[in-house]
């Protein structure tokens, strides 16, 4: 593995996991090389769909050792980032438009002890970024709308990625502590190096990595290389 596949992490989503067996799932992930775990929590409020919370994440924190990186498409945000934070999530991230108070949702997830990132629908403006970029750990760009697994990737995307990477280059830089950007929706083999070539560094899957065929009998190990090969030579 050279210098800059190092850099490159695959966070798959669960929500395109079998719920009846999640933990051999997870696990099943980990051992094939996934960086994190991405958990998608939906309200049916600010998203149309429902799906898991912190009593998950307590469940499987067990079974693996990677970060579990909890994307919350949630509205308030700040009233269940001490429950995720109690139940094990490493990161949390949140979209701007769900919160009264960016700054102050930002600061709750490092005071209960956990990274804290901001996320971008594709019509969310990056300039939300701009006055809190020093207590972000993680830029989630969304490369489809929020609500589903499964969606068609938006192109457009790719410029947006440059321009989040300029952002952070610009902040480091400057002296800022490092920032991951992250990508998530419809991210297949066939656009991740596109991605990576713009700037990402951290890459969520979800029906491509649960939805691959079990081609070896190793679980998730031949789609895990087929996304390292993409992105080997960069
Ligand atoms: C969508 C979620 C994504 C989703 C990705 O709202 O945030 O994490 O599960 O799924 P795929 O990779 O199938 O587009
Ligand atoms: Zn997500």
């Amino acid at each position: 593995m050279n210098k800059s596949m190092q850099k490159y992490c695959i966070a798959p989503s669960i929500l395109s996991a079998d719920f009846a067996r999640l933990g051999e799932e997870v696990r099943s992930v980990e051992a094939a090389g996934a960086g994190f775990i991405h958990f998608d929590v939906m309200d049916n409020h600010y998203v149309p769909n429902l799906t898991i919370g912190p009593l998950v994440c307590k469940a499987i924190r067990p079974h693996v050792k990677i970060p579990i990186d909890v994307h919350l498409m949630v509205s308030p945000v700040d009233s269940l980032i001490g429950d995720f934070a109690k139940a094990g999530a490493d990161y949390i991230t949140f979209h701007p438009e769900a919160t009264q108070h960016i700054d102050r949702s930002l600061q709750l997830v490092k005071d209960a002890g956990c990274k804290a990132g901001l996320v971008f629908n594709p019509a969310t403006p990056l300039e939300y970024l701009d006055w809190v970029m020093g207590k972000i750990d993680m830029v989630l760009l969304m490369s489809v709308n929020p609500g589903f697994g499964g969606q068609a990737f938006i192109p457009g995307t790719i410029e947006k990625v440059r321009v989040a990477r300029q952002k952070i280059d610009a902040h480091i830089a400057r002296g800022g502590q490092p920032i991951r950007l992250q990508v998530d929706g419809g991210i297949k083999t066939d656009n991740i190096a596109a991605l990576a070539v713009a700037g990402a560094d951290t890459f969520v899957a979800g029906s491509a990595v649960f939805g691959a065929p079990d081609a070896d009998g190793k679980g998730y190990t031949t789609v895990f290389k087929k996304f390292m090969d993409s992105l080997r030579d960069l």
